[in-house]
């Protein structure tokens, strides 16, 4: 059997225990109302007594518009496709859509690379689709983000236009032009070391007029020169023009790469633990980015992203990509007055990689404990990484059934922490990477150039996968879709898993109506239980006054039995009742013996 085909199986085999009652907060009519919509309604009646901000303890789900839906038949996904499914997401439970960029772009980077900020691509639809998306995304609670880029436009970009010109356009200063060096053999040199993102020198050649011009990424992606007042002036007010058209915020596309060291001193090379250089996947000695990201000039920026976000009268999202290595940089991303993102993306818990308690425990509490009680938002997958499969990989585990246990446990950390939690589309269906096979397929230029080290990002991009019948219900049947269809896509599907309330769908739909209604859930303070276990990660949800969870997450293919003394803790209660639990694991449960079969996730409302 191929992968995919024993992932099918174990969607279909894991069982879960019905959440009983979705929560205290009782639908304002008989229609059914989704646990958004629960959360929403509660809010609007807090409005006025401090009403925490619509994204607080939210979920997020990322839309990689060319793979969601294809209304148009031309084999690419589409707002209006994104608006049909809408109703998908009200039942799902999510707050907030952010869709990758959908501006007009030459598609080198899949939009990343947008020549308008002030339009929407047409392969995607229009201004007016745009419009109708988020007057009916607000009818069903969900807000809808923008991703904003803003460290780099397309070199089709009028202003890269004019700024390549002639070296005295007044365009000129908005991008990073710098002249080269000579070297020993009188060759041209550029200015330094710096390397793309995607492979090679940062610095490309403009013959015309003699300098070379600064690319973290693609050649195609010209670095804006952020010094230059007017460069910030003219982003500012894309933010407007995007909050005007009713977006409930933005996420900063590479936030943290707007600056580079005035001097151009050469970035050193990484190095590995063993003291050497770093060869990565491109064949190149690998730099520390020291030089070319996280400068401090960034919070400058940052903070007047957020006066404008928050001129106005609703509350808008500041959410920023910030792969950053330690706590302490993630906390500055808030800002010394909490005048900077509210929402800076921890890349440190979920992409661990690899089923370590204690990694994970240091990781989780860190976030609780050393953001100053600021909202940590954790992401286990998204659009430019392997899929959540490589946790089950980086285990050997094969066995289909443990592989789908992997997945509910890192929804399950997703979901039952402190957070506001992003998922990757496709991930709560159990979607797994689906790398090109022949390098003719590939479409993702890193994976062109890195190919076979490093294939590139498609196989994490393929189409959402709705049903069994043609091109998985993405696109209409005959149309060639600008990514195959995964051959998964039989078993692991929306239809098919909507029927089978034990189903990974399942699972994340009741987790996050449990985040949305469960007040220990929702808000109660994160406590990592029993620390020295290095088989089980466990911890306690709890409200101050006294609404008590217990979670705990076995990161073995052994079976293990927990025993917890919550007493340390102050929680009152000596029993649990099940909220959430895998097969095995769901009954004859109690505080001093928790039963986890292998991977199995418990999830215990303390009473
Ligand atoms: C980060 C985005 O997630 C990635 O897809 C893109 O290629 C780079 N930024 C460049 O914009």
């Amino acid at each position: 059997m191929n992968r995919s085909v024993r992932w099918a199986v174990c969607v279909l085999a894991a069982v879960s225990v019905a959440v009983p009652a979705v929560g205290a907060m009782k639908p304002a009519s008989a229609r059914q109302v989704s646990s958004n919509e629960a959360r929403a309604q509660h809010q609007s009646a807090r409005a006025g007594a401090g009403a925490e901000p619509w994204w607080k303890n939210a979920v997020i789900y990322e839309v990689y518009p060319r793979s969601f839906q294809d209304s148009n038949g031309d084999g690419v996904g589409d707002l209006n496709g994104i608006r049909s499914r809408l109703g998908y997401l009200h039942w799902l439970g999510v707050d907030a859509i952010w869709m990758t960029p959908i501006y007009p772009s030459p598609q080198v980077d899949f939009g990343y690379d947008i020549s308008n900020y002030y339009n929407i691509d047409s392969r995607y639809g229009t201004l007016a689709d745009f419009s109708r998306l988020v007057a009916t995304a607000k009818k069903q609670h969900i807000g809808v983000l923008m991703d904003l880029v803003l460290n780099h436009t397309s070199n089709q970009h009028p202003w890269f236009i004019e700024s390549e010109s002639s070296r005295t356009n007044p365009k000129r200063d908005w991008y990073v032009w710098r002249n080269g060096h000579k070297g020993p053999d009188g060759k041209l040199l550029p200015p330094n070391n710096w390397q793309s993102v995607f492979g090679g020198s940062a610095w490309q050649y403009d013959k015309k007029t003699g300098q070379f011009y600064y690319h973290k990424f693609y050649i195609q992606q010209p670095d804006l020169n952020w010094n230059n007042p007017q460069v910030r002036h003219a982003m500012y007010n894309v933010e407007r023009f995007w909050i005007r058209h009713g977006v409930a915020g933005f996420r900063l596309d590479a936030i943290t790469t707007l600056f580079e060291d005035p001097k151009l001193r050469n970035e050193k090379p990484l190095l590995g633990k063993d003291g050497k250089p770093v060869i990565n996947a491109f064949g190149h000695v690998q730099l520390n980015d020291s030089l070319t990201n996280n400068l401090p000039q960034v919070h400058g920026v940052l903070r007047q992203l957020r006066q404008v976000a928050d001129s106005y009268h609703r509350h808008i999202l500041l959410i920023g990509e910030t792969y950053l290595s330690s706590v302490n940089d993630l906390r500055k991303m808030y800002g010394a007055h909490n005048d900077e993102l509210q929402l800076p993306m921890d890349m440190q818990v979920g992409f661990i990689n690899r089923l370590d308690v204690a990694r994970f425990r240091k990781e989780i509490n860190e976030a609780e404990t050393e953001l100053h009680g600021d909202e940590p938002l954790f992401v286990v997958d998204n659009d430019d990484n392997h899929r959540w499969e490589r946790y089950a990989d980086a285990a050997g585990v094969k066995d289909p059934v443990e592989r789908g246990n992997i997945a509910r446990v890192l929804a399950t950390i997703l979901l039952a922490s402190r957070d506001t939690a992003l998922i990757y589309y496709g991930d709560e269906i159990g979607m797994v990477t689906t790398v090109p096979t022949k390098k003719s397929e590939v479409r993702d230029p890193v994976g062109i150039r890195g190919w076979p080290k490093n294939k590139g990002r498609d196989g994490e991009r393929t189409p959402m996968q709705w049903n069994s019948g043609p091109n998985a219900g993405f696109s209409k049947a005959g149309v060639k879709t600008w990514l195959p269809i995964p051959p998964s896509y039989k078993t692991v599907n929306v239809a098919v898993e909507k029927k089978d309330p034990n189903s990974l769908l399942h699972w994340y739909r009741r987790m996050i109506a449990l985040k949305h209604t469960n007040e220990a859930l929702h808000d109660g303070q994160e406590i990592m239980l029993n620390t020295r276990d290095e088989h089980v990660l466990a911890w306690l949800r709890k409200t101050p006054d006294g609404n008590a969870v217990v979670v705990a997450c076995n990161f073995t293919g052994q079976p293990r039995t927990e025993s917890f003394d919550l007493k340390p803790e102050g929680v009152k209660g000596r029993r649990v009742k099940t909220l959430m639990a895998t097969p095995g694991d769901a009954s004859g449960q109690t505080l001093h013996a928790v039963h986890l079969g292998p991977y199995g996730v418990f999830v215990g409302q303390v009473e």
